[in-house]
Parts: C-alpha cells; structure tokens; sequence
C-alpha cells in the first residue's frame, strides 16, 4: 500500500479499513515509514477522529507489534488500573498493593512522568534499590508470588505504541481520543489482563480538561475494551487542583506510605478506594462495592495491604525499610514555606501550573530522556475549599539549593484565595460502564 494514499484518504475524512491501519503500524515499526509521513498521518487522525472500528484496528495493530503476556496459570481474575496522567496522582502505588491485599492480581505496566505530569516508574524508583525495569519472567514470578508486581514498559510491549507516542510528544498530536485509546489500550491489553479500570483525569493537570472530553474518552476506552472481549469501567476523576497534599517524587512515595498507613488525605482515598472498589467486584472478589469496600478498609486496617507493599518492594530490589524510615529517600533539605497574602477560602490551586513548578524545580523531565530529582516537590497545608488567614502557611516548597525567584513566583500566582465561602470541590466527575 502507499503511504501518501492512506494519509490522504484519512486527511479528507475517509474511514480507514484493518489493511490500511495495519499497514500504516506495520511499515512504521518496521522503519520503512519516515517520521515525517507518521507525524502527518497522526495529525490527520487527530483533526478528523476515527470511528470505533478504526480505533479497535489500531490499537490491534499496535498491540500485536509486540508479546502478549499469558497469564492464564495464574489463578483469578487479572485486573489492572491506569490514570490518564496529572499531578499528585500516586494512586497506583496505593491501589495495586491494597487491591492485591484483597485477593485480586494486579499486573501494572505503569509509565513515566513527561511534562507536567508525574509518573508512577519515578516515584517507585525514589526508593533506594526499586527497579521497574523487569524481564517478564521475574514480573510474572513476583505477580504469582504475591499477587502485584509492577514495572516499565519494555520493547517488548506494544513497542509500536512507545515509538508513536514519542513522535505524538514532539508533533502536538497527543491530545486524540483515538490515538489515547489505542496507545494505552494496546498496553494495557499486552499484559494478559481480564479487566481494566480506567481513571480519566479532568481539568486544568489532565489531557482532557473539558467533562465533555473526559467522557468521550471514557466512552471510547470502555468500548474499544469491551469489543476485546475486557470488562472495563472508566471513572472521571477531578484534576483541576493536585491529589492528596504531597507533589514529588520521594514526597508522593511517603503519601502513598501514609494511606496504606490510613493516615490519607480524603480527596487522594476517595478516589483510591473508588477504583479499588471497581477492580475487586470486577475481579469477582467482592459481591458488590458495598463489600469491596468493608474489604478494602479491613486490609488497610490490618495492615495487610501495607505489608505487600513491603514485600513488593523487597522482591524488586528496594528497601522495604522506607515504610518505617522516611530519611532512607532521597529528600531535597533546602525548604521555604510559602505563606498566604490574604485571608479567605481557597479558591484555586492550579494543577497544571503545580506540576510545571514541580518540573522546574527538577522533578519531572521536558524530554524522556531528562534525568530527574526525586527529592524536591511541595507539601501543601491547604487544599481548594479550605480558609485561610493572612500570613498563615499554604506550602512548603522542597527545592534543590536555589529557589528560582520566577519559580516562587510562578507557583504564588497558581494559589488563588477568595473573600466568601469556596466548596469543596467533587472528586468523582462521573463513570462509563458498558
Ligand atoms: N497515556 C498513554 O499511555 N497514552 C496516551 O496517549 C496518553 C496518556
């Protein structure tokens, strides 16, 4: 097939067949597609859509690029979860101990932090020790020993979708509900997963910040899943204000720590708990979210999901020691508390801008190939909805050495205080079950 024809074709809006999609990922992967011809093809699928059928043949095409994981011998349901991407989003490393605690198997290919967004391999590699980067046959002997293993995507996984998303970064062609749906889809489905729950970020810190575009791409996941024969529900989680109070890599892994602990902030466990919830009525271990959620509360409790968590670290190289000894991470010692103009109610803490100043201060990366400080980051002492008064701390902002004057600035303006009563804002925005 020639290239130039497909690109053309879906420029004026044509529906693509299987053949012309699989050969569009197939002549990429193989490198006898340029970048140039790719970038034109992606913008052209981001400016006029792709119909299901179109959005089931490439995220197959993509997903076959690589290995299908088979878990059939491990007993159980396998069900994952995945976060379009914000800031303060540590859920996974929460979820999938506490979830896996309960007796449903959680196999999480996770990914890393890029712009303003952070990313689960980053946090988990903050602790001394952790790797991510696991050959499948030690991901799947950690999986069946306990239940939950986690790791990076390998060349092996989808790689069409690792070299595509990399162009997509650099070419403005991210934000597509078809190509978002089939670059996780066609990871997600590689792990050999009977169910996926999907946490759709909405606002200010999240690709979609439109509810109606959030709920296009749950409606998009959940039937591209579906027609993979996969159970899936996605939820769309509030993003405009960062989750929970700690932002940063080392900070994120001690909130995290905390919650297993049952010491989390209410906004970081509602939406925790909500998907855990999900996954273990899914992964047919509780009748019903009412008893998911007895379930759930009972393994935090006991600290039994806490001593996964600890176990999970131990089998992949980390230090199981953090869960008791904080110094044991990386932690920037130069700290400023930021304290408030004036008295009120707080009416916005943008969690774009937040995590922008989160990459500045060195915690995230602009390029993927960047490295990272894990130790900086901000602790927040208010969240939206909470009064203030004048010269009372909002933050405290962990910074490496010198506190760029524009960076102190930049996150100032981020916090917004109102004269008159703020809600608290919702956290679940709304599901898509089909
Ligand atoms: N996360 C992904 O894995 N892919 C996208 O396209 C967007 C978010």
């Amino acid at each position: 097939m020639i290239f130039t024809e497909i690109i053309k074709r879906k420029r004026d809006d044509f529906a693509l067949s299987r053949e012309e999609i699989v050969s569009a990922i197939r002549g990429y992967t193989d490198g006898e597609i340029p970048d140039y011809q790719m970038s034109a093809f992606l913008m052209a699928v981001l400016l006029k859509g792709m119909n299901k059928d179109e959005t089931m043949y490439l995220t197959d095409a993509m997903l076959n690029t690589g290995r299908i994981f088979d878990l059939s011998k491990i007993p159980g349901r396998k069900i994952d979860k995945h976060s379009t991407g914000g800031v303060g989003d540590k859920v996974s490393l929460i979820l999938a101990p506490l979830v896996a605690s309960c007796g449903v198997a959680v196999p999480m290919v996770s990914g890393r932090g890029l712009g303003h967004t952070g990313g689960t391999l980053d946090k988990l590699e903050s602790i001394p020790g952790f790797r991510t980067s696991l050959e499948y046959n030690e991901f799947y002997k950690i999986l069946e020993k306990i239940g939950v293993a986690m790791m990076g995507q390998t060349d092996e996984i989808a790689p069409a979708d690792k070299s595509i998303y990399s162009l997509r970064d650099v070419t403005g062609t991210v934000e597509s509900i078809p190509l978002i749906t089939a670059s996780i889809l066609s990871k997600k489905l590689a792990e050999g997963i009977d169910g996926l729950v999907l946490d759709v970020k909405c606002g200010k810190g999240g690709f979609m910040k439109e509810l109606k575009d959030a709920e296009a791409l749950a409606t998009s996941i959940t039937s591209v899943a579906k027609g993979f024969g996969k159970k899936c529900v996605s939820l769309i989680t509030n993003m405009d204000q960062p989750l929970g109070n700690y932002v940063g890599n080392s900070l994120e892994v001690i909130e995290s720590i905390e919650c297993l602990k049952g010491n989390g902030p209410q906004d970081l466990m509602e939406v925790t708990l909500t998907i855990g919830r999900e996954m273990l009525v899914m992964g047919e271990k509780a009748r019903d979210r009412d008893e998911a959620m007895v379930m759930l509360d009972d393994a935090i409790k006991s600290g039994g999901a806490l001593a996964l968590f600890r176990k999970m670290i131990e089998l992949q190289g980390g230090n199981p020691e953090v869960t008791d000894d904080y110094s044991i991470l990386p932690f920037s010692k130069d700290k400023k508390e930021i304290k408030a103009q004036d008295s009120g109610w707080i009416s916005e803490i943008d969690a774009y801008e937040i995590g922008v100043v989160n990459l500045l201060l060195g915690g995230g990366r602009r390029r993927k190939e960047d490295a990272i400080n894990p130790g900086v980051g901000i602790v927040f002492e208010k969240k939206v909805g909470d009064r203030v008064k004048k010269n009372e701390p909002l933050a405290t902002i962990y910074y490496d050495k010198v506190l760029d004057g524009e960076i102190e600035q930049r996150f100032s303006s981020s916090i917004k205080i109102f004269p008159k009563v703020i809600e608290k804002p919702p956290v679940i925005l709304g599901s898509r079950r089909l």
